[in-house]
């Protein structure tokens, strides 16, 4: 087995699948209706790239625009909420970070405050699982930026625990949302745990009374609601007396079949570290793949692709021969299809698409490391090298200084970026020409332009959001659409998509043009190329509240510029991939 070299200081007492049961049956017990978990590509919701939260379902109902009752026949819920955060890719490998977690939360819309959340979590931690109170400390929000301190939260914790440790902290740590660029948001307080490294935040309560506009403007929302989480992975480890998750049964199927592929024991810390890497990176991409994301280059697509990729380089970099995707994909099924069926249902999808994309990226990652070891033997890599191994070998620019660290190369790659966005102007240029040489581009071609951006939101419409942008091109006479989406379409469906799309020209929708920071792109839920490093300011195009997509233009002002918009065509390019030509009149 695996040695982290970190000390048990207990022996495991609980199962992760026994933690699970015993959570919703707690709140079952108390009057909470159990919701089922959401997908992790979120329902209507474009202001997040993927469900990162278990309030993120009951985002309208916070709202007051959904009624609870209506649609779960309680105003209490909890939920085992299957979440993403893609912001700590980067920092997966050490004990703390991953990329897909599991979230347990207990909800009240309009229903109980803070005085009974704060008496049920603490009952649950102290009582049903028996952690010590003496480990136990917890936070309250200091107030700041117009909103008051939480006095309210101080007393009822006083009231309910005398003695406890209360600490009070400001906007950073006590103050949670909204998820995306707008929502609901408001004071939180924490339950925090003492281990013997340190201290482990376990479960936020957030006291959600506020509403954010894009503006990060707050107005009171119509009710109080109550929206908590507790970290599955923490408290799996905490439960389990382990200083990380991978040494728990949330991860150990896992870590046992790539030990079985290779030998780690005794190792240094950087196979650990690809480890890791490896078992996080692969969970994240069956269930990613399970619920529907298929990789591409853009968007959620991409972050499963960077997944995959990230894997298998670290499966190399442990001299792991073969291929072995599918192998530890089985594990995670396994393991978690008792509480996720979906895993179980669309195994074969998530197993084929596994199999495609490693050998996809095998001969390309063959090739790219041969072109690495030159970088070897002169010690270092430059920015214009390592952008080169981006665009011959598909590598991700940390991929690259992943591997310089492990190979102890100095890698300096401060200017990828400029290289990046060099070749972008080359490219477009080169568009520029091929369409005819003219120094303005058309003003058919304009509105064939904010056309594909219709036709592509269109058939994410119809299709599900599995569907990503391939390739385009538009000539004076027609504009192409390549997308990945693995059947043919039928004839019902395709009308359906040029229904929609004329339907969004005829409203008349605005098409504006922001320029904003890479961040504040991904986070107003743009399509895109999320993960790379563009220059300070990307251009995102929105029209109505149909479609946002980075570009860089030129699009019409208005939707009605466009005109008629008749596909031509559907066909297959290659395998999963379709193509449609279309013509506006
Ligand atoms: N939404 C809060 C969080 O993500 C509590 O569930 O921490």
């Amino acid at each position: 087995m695996l040695k982290l070299g970190l000390d048990s200081f207990r022996i495991a007492i609980m199962q992760s699948s026994e933690i699970r049961q015993k959570f919703l049956e707690f709140f079952k017990s108390i009057g909470h209706v159990v919701v089922p978990s959401s997908s992790l590509i979120p329902d209507n919701d474009p202001s997040v790239l993927l469900t990162t939260a278990g309030m993120q379902q009951f985002k309208p109902y916070f709202q007051g625009l959904k009624s609870p009752e209506e649609d779960f026949g309680s105003r209490k819920l909890a939920s085992i909420q299957k979440s993403f955060r893609t912001s700590d890719i980067n920092e997966v490998g050490d004990n703390t970070h991953h990329t897909f977690f599991e979230m347990l939360g207990n909800f009240a819309i309009g229903d109980y405050f803070k005085k009974e959340a704060i008496v049920y979590a603490w009952d649950f931690v102290t009582k049903e699982l028996g952690l010590s109170e003496d480990r136990l400390f917890v936070t309250v929000f200091a107030g700041s930026e117009g909103v008051p301190e939480d006095k309210e939260a101080y007393q009822i914790w006083q009231k309910t625990v005398p003695g406890v440790e209360i600490r009070k902290l400001g906007r950073t740590d006590n103050f949670w949302g909204p998820p995306g660029d707008s929502g609901p948001c408001g004071p939180s307080s924490e339950i925090y745990y003492k281990t013997h490294s340190g201290e482990v935040e376990i479960w936020n309560l957030v006291f959600t009374e506020y509403d954010s506009d894009k503006e990060g403007q707050l107005s009171p929302l119509s009710q109080k609601n109550i929206d908590t989480g507790l970290g599955m992975e923490r408290l799996v480890s905490i439960l389990q007396g382990k200083e990380s998750a991978y040494e728990t049964d949330l991860f150990l199927p896992i870590i046992t079949a790539i030990e079985e592929l290779v030998e780690v024991g005794g190792k240094e810390n950087k196979a650990i570290k690809s480890v890791k890497i490896m078992s996080d990176h692969i969970r994240g991409a069956v269930f990613l793949s399970a619920d529907g994301v298929i990789p591409s280059n853009v968007g959620r697509g991409y972050v499963l692709r960077r997944l995959i990729r990230r894997a298998i380089m670290h499966g190399q970099l442990m001299s792991i021969n073969g291929r072995f995707l599918a192998t530890l994909a089985e594990p995670v099924i396994d393991s978690y299809s008792g509480s996720y069926p979906e895993l179980k249902t669309n195994k074969q999808t998530v197993i084929t698409m596994l199999e495609d994309e490693e050998a996809k990226f095998d001969q390309t990652l063959k090739n790219g490391l041969k072109e690495f070891a030159k970088f070897e033997q002169k010690g270092s890599i430059s920015s214009e090298e390592a952008f080169r191994l981006f665009q011959s070998f598909g590598f991700p620019v940390e991929l690259t200084t992943d591997l310089a660290k492990q190979k102890k190369l100095s890698a300096n790659t401060d200017e990828f970026e400029k290289y990046f966005l060099e070749h972008q102007e080359k490219s477009r240029g080169g568009e520029k020409e091929y369409k005819g040489g003219l120094a303005e581009v058309s003003e058919r071609t304009t509105r064939m332009h904010t056309a594909t951006h219709l036709l592509h939101q269109a058939l994410r419409t119809v299709l599900g959001d599995g569907v990503a942008q391939k390739g385009s091109n538009i000539t004076n006479d027609r504009l192409r659409f390549d997308f990945s989406y693995s059947n043919k379409l039928t004839q019902e469906q395709l009308q359906q998509v040029q229904d929609l799309v004329n339907e969004k020209i005829n409203k008349g929708l605005e098409v504006t043009r922001e320029e904003m920071s890479l961040e504040e792109a991904k986070k107003s839920g743009a399509i895109g190329l999320f993960e790379q490093k563009y220059g300070d300011k990307v251009s995102v195009y929105t029209i109505g509240d149909f479609s946002k997509e980075f570009c860089g233009g030129p699009h019409v002002t208005n939707t009605k510029e466009i005109g008629l918009f008749k596909i031509q065509k559907e066909e297959a390019v290659a395998s999963g991939i379709r193509r449609i030509k279309a013509t506006v009149t």
